[in-house]
């Protein structure tokens, strides 16, 4: 795991929304996974800015989101269906046919779950997952618990995740926050060719210490991508603030430079 430590929110956004951005540039007909929440709320504001200011192409994007509630209506205020066209899809020029979220409204939600995934691979895998990560280490909704091989499924959420949705959404109101969802498994999310997980703020610095030099354990699902070859975890300092490693995690970031020095000496 690649471990990026910025100085705050914004310029964490400003970060993952120039990986985002270069991977576009370099694959225009990307397939992207994206995720919803507080996280990247800015990085979907500088990814529209760049479509806006430099013209930044999402005409062959492709897109999967990693999950939606189970038993809300794409419409409804709440949904991440409705959220994504909010934040980001209404504002850039992704084609809607290249726009894929779990169907939340699936009459027969256990084989919604195998389409969605089979989809995936149609298109080819997904090139760049974003993630955030939930105050009990889950990805996606991969509560504790949960496979870390598993495919796109239902899952139960958490009285924690519920009341987390709650305070952030739903106006505060716990009984209205579905307490079921369709999400991509940890398995889906490991097979992403890059991944990229964004946390900010004190209240995530325990479960980042947890996932990033803790156990690798189905308890903490996030722990799982321990086991990516291609990961990146972009923190601003407040999330950071617990990791045992941080010196040495700076010390890699400044010798970057250094190492495409030596690259490029040896090369000649
Ligand atoms: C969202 C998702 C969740 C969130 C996580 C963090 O699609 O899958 O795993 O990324 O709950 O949420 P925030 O960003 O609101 O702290």
């Amino acid at each position: 795991m690649e471990i990026v430590i910025v100085q705050d929110r914004a310029a964490l956004a400003d970060y993952a929304a120039q990986i985002i951005g270069k991977q576009i540039h370099t694959k225009p007909d990307s397939v992207l996974g994206l995720a919803t929440g507080s996280t990247p709320v800015e990085t979907y504001q500088r990814l529209v800015e760049a479509h806006k200011s430099k013209g930044l192409d999402f005409s062959k994007v492709r897109t999967f989101n990693l999950d939606e509630y189970l038993g809300l209506p794409r419409d409804h205020n709440q949904s991440y269906h409705f959220f994504m066209h909010d934040r980001l899809f209404n504002h850039v020029n992704i084609a809607p046919e290249n726009v894929n979220l779990p169907d939340g409204m699936a009459m027969d939600p256990e084989t919604a779950c195998a389409d969605y995934e089979n989809k995936i691979a149609d298109a080819g895998g997904i090139d760049l997952q974003l993630l955030g990560v939930g105050g009990n280490g889950h990805i996606a909704f991969n509560e504790p618990g949960s496979s870390l091989a598993g495919p796109t499924t239902i899952k139960v959420l958490t009285r924690q995740t519920v009341s987390d949705n709650a305070r952030l959404f739903f106006d505060g109101n716990e009984e209205e926050v579905p307490k079921f969802a369709i999400t991509m498994g940890v398995g889906s999310i490991l097979a992403a060719r890059k991944v990229l997980l964004i946390a900010t703020g004190t209240e995530k610095a325990a479960i980042v210490r947890a996932f990033v030099e803790g156990p690798l354990t189905a308890s903490v699902t996030a722990s799982a991508l321990q086991m990516h070859p291609n990961a990146t975890i972009v923190l601003d300092e407040e999330a950071a603030s617990k990791l045992e490693n941080i010196e040495y995690y700076r010390w890699v970031q400044s010798q970057k430079s250094e190492y495409e020095k030596l690259k490029n000496r040896l090369a000649k």
